[in-house]
């Protein structure tokens, strides 16, 4: 399967208002059990219709994902999602007045109505409302929520533009919808909702300090053990091809680069706040750092190089996501 697809098309629509035809033209292939790509504000999704469990198997067939890891679904509104969940806490309506539409996804018990297949054969479901001017359009024109992981191949970097998508599911999904690069440039914030606390499953760029400052105290796993994540969510993921060296701030990138090179290796360093061959983020801004990232990582990962060495942001709650997801392109 997949070898005889035709090559995927890509469909531009301007990511403010989108072309309605394009958008229908989309929408009619969901509805008709096929997958689509389509960006959202953290990362392009790969979208089927989440309660069509043929639908949503194929997602893990295009993807090579391992059926243990569940699939966000995304839906237009707060009250579309909540017609998923088999109850609404006080958490969830406080979360969702806050942060939706936007990058955070909360952590639910399931109906009936979504297939197995969705949460991995578990009790609770990721609903997410997206932002995305495009994402929401073509939840409303399709009429059904759309499960959507990630638009790569498992363990691969996340796509921040559709080109990201087309290099890694050419040939393995119906269409690509192009809406431009992704403004937040991060996977969303995932947090179950299910207990007395918050639980922080996935560090976004909806950091801890703005789940507290709305929900009270919330819980947070131990990064080294990883106790209390995601199912199925591998230490490694997000990775690119090109082994990465992380460096903290307080030590010195350089002679690790040094060391690189006396072993005939050519890395790139990215530095905090300089660059070694040719460029670098040129932020210390979260937000800004977060939205390049992933883009940077794929563009240095076809440059010809051995390593990447990154000099890591500072270990504070605005960087968390950041720092995270580096740490797990860097678990090989
Ligand atoms: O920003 C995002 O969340 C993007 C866009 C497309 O919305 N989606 C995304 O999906 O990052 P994916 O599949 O790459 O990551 C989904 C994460 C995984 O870590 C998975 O384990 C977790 O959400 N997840 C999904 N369902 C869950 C559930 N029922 N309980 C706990 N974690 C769940
Ligand atoms: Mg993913």
């Amino acid at each position: 399967m997949g070898d005889e697809m035709p090559a995927t098309p890509i469909w531009s629509v301007d990511a403010v208002t989108p072309d309605s035809g394009v958008i229908e033209r989309a929408a009619a292939l969901l509805r008709a059990g096929q997958l689509v790509a389509f960006p959202t504000e953290t990362v392009y999704g790969l979208g089927a219709n989440a309660l069509d469990a043929t639908a949503v198997q194929s997602i893990f067939t295009a993807k090579g994902r391992p059926a243990t890891n569940p699939v966000i679904v995304h839906t237009h509104n707060t009250s579309a999602a909540k017609a998923l969940a088999g109850a609404w806490p006080e958490s969830a309506e406080k979360l969702a007045a806050a942060f939706w539409p936007g990058p955070i996804t909360l952590v639910l018990p399931k109906t009936a109505a979504i297939p197995d297949v969705v949460t991995a054969g578990g009790p609770t479901v990721a609903i997410r409302v997206p932002s995305h001017s495009v994402a929401l359009a073509l939840l409303k024109a399709a009429g059904i929520p759309l499960a959507a992981p990630s638009a790569n191949r498992s363990t691969e970097l996340s796509p921040t533009r559709a080109e990201h998508v087309f290099k890694s599911l050419n040939g393995r999904i119906a269409a690509i919808l192009d809406g431009g690069a992704c403004s937040v440039g991060l996977e969303s914030t995932v947090v179950d909702v299910t207990g007395d606390t918050v639980k922080l499953l996935r560090p976004g760029m909806i950091t801890v300090p703005m789940l507290e400052a709305v929900v009270g105290r919330v819980m947070v796993p131990d990064v080294e053990t990883g106790v209390a994540r995601s199912p199925g969510q591998m230490r490694k993921h997000y990775s690119p091809r090109t082994p990465l060296v992380l460096v903290e701030l307080d030590s010195d990138a350089d002679s690790v680069a040094k060391e690189l090179i006396d072993q005939n290796l050519k890395p790139i360093i990215l530095g905090w706040d300089y660059v070694y061959p040719y460029r670098w983020i040129d932020t210390q801004q979260p937000h800004e750092y977060a939205a390049r990232l992933y883009e940077l990582l794929h563009e240095v990962d076809a440059g010809g190089f051995d390593r990447i060495v990154i000099e890591m942001p500072p270990d504070t709650p605005e960087w968390a996501a950041v720092r995270d997801r580096l740490q797990r392109a860097a678990t090989r």
